[in-house]
C-alpha cells in the first residue's frame, strides 16, 4: 500500500464533515475522499442488515476503486452496527470507528449531569450498551434523537430549533455535559446552547483523528506530500442540483470553525 494513497471517510450524509475537520487539522498533507450517502439518509432508523450491507458496498468501493489506505466510519450509527463485519472482511486495511464520547466524560470527570444524545440505531446497539455500562454513573441520561440528524442534514433551521426546544427543554439547568453521539450533532452546537445554555460538549472526532494519525505512523503510511491536503467529495443525492448543493454546503462547513 502506498503512503500517498487516500484516506476514505463516509457517513449517511455530510455530518461526518465534523470528523474530517479534525482529521485535516492533525494530518494536513493527506488526500481524502469523503463519501456522503445522502440517498440513504438517515441511517439511524435502519435495520442492522441494511446498514451492514450498505457499509460493505461503500467500503468495498473506497478500498477497491479509490485505493484507500485507511477508512474512517464517520458515523456513530454505522460504526456501532457495521465495524465488526467490515474489519473481518477488509482485514488488511485499517478501519476506524467512532463512538459517543462517554469515556471522554468519564476520563475528564467534569462536574454535573451528563446527557448523551444519539440516534436510535446507536443507542440500541450492543456496542453502545457495552460502552454505556462500562462508564455508567447515575448522573447520566440517554436521549434517543429520532429525526434530529435528518433535520441537520436537510438544513431545516426552524424545525431544528423546534425539535431541540421540545426534546431538550427538560434538561435546561440540569445537563452541564452533553455527549454529541452522532457526527451531525456538532453542527447544531449553537442551537443546543440556545436551549441548554452554556454546556460542555464531548464528541469523538478528535479521538478518532488522533487514532488515525497513530495508526498511519505505526504502519508507515503517512503521506510524504508537503503541499496541503486534497478532498474529493462524493454524494449520492439523486439530482445533479442536489449533489451540487451538498458539495457547496460540505465545503462551507469544513471551513467553518466550530464554537
Ligand atoms: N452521522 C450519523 C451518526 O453519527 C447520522 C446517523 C443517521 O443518518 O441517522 O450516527
Amino acid at each position: 500500500m502506498s503512503s500517498n494513497a487516500k484516506i476514505g471517510l463516509f457517513d449517511s450524509g455530510i455530518g461526518g464533515v465534523t470528523v474530517l475537520r479534525e482529521a485535516v487539522k492533525l494530518l494536513p498533507n493527506e488526500e481524502y475522499v469523503f463519501f456522503s450517502d445522502s440517498i440513504n439518509n438517515p441511517y439511524g432508523d435502519k435495520s442492522d442488515e441494511e446498514i451492514i450491507s450498505r457499509c460493505d458496498e461503500i467500503v468495498n468501493m473506497l478500498i477497491n476503486e479509490k485505493g484507500c489506505k485507511a477508512i474512517i466510519i464517520a458515523c456513530n450509527t454505522a460504526s456501532a452496527k457495521a465495524v465488526k463485519s467490515l474489519r473481518e472482511k477488509y482485514s488488511s486495511t485499517p478501519i476506524l470507528a467512532i463512538e459517543p464520547a462517554y469515556k471522554m466524560v468519564h476520563d475528564n470527570n467534569p462536574l454535573g449531569f451528563t446527557l448523551i444524545m444519539a440516534t436510535k440505531g446507536t443507542i440500541q446497539s450492543e456496542k453502545f450498551r457495552r460502552l454505556y455500562y462500562s462508564y455508567y454513573n447515575h448522573k447520566t441520561s440517554l436521549l434517543t434523537c429520532v429525526g434530529l440528524a435528518d433535520l441537520i442534514e436537510q438544513d431545516k433551521k426552524q424545525e431544528l430549533r423546534d425539535y431541540l426546544n421540545e426534546h431538550l427543554g427538560a434538561y435546561k439547568g440540569k445537563a452541564q455535559n452533553v455527549v454529541l453521539g452522532c457526527t451531525h450533532y456538532p453542527l447544531a452546537k449553537k442551537e443546543i446552547c440556545d436551549v441548554l445554555g452554556d454546556v460542555n460538549f464531548f464528541d469523538g472526532s478528535k479521538g478518532i483523528s488522533t487514532r488515525l494519525k497513530y495508526i498511519l505512523e505505526e504502519n508507515d503510511l503517512l503521506s510524504d506530500r508537503q503541499d496541503g491536503c486534497t478532498i474529493d467529495f462524493i454524494d449520492t443525492s439523486e439530482s445533479e442540483e442536489a449533489r451540487e448543493q451538498k458539495k457547496e454546503r460540505f465545503f462551507r462547513l469544513l471551513r467553518e470553525e466550530q464554537i
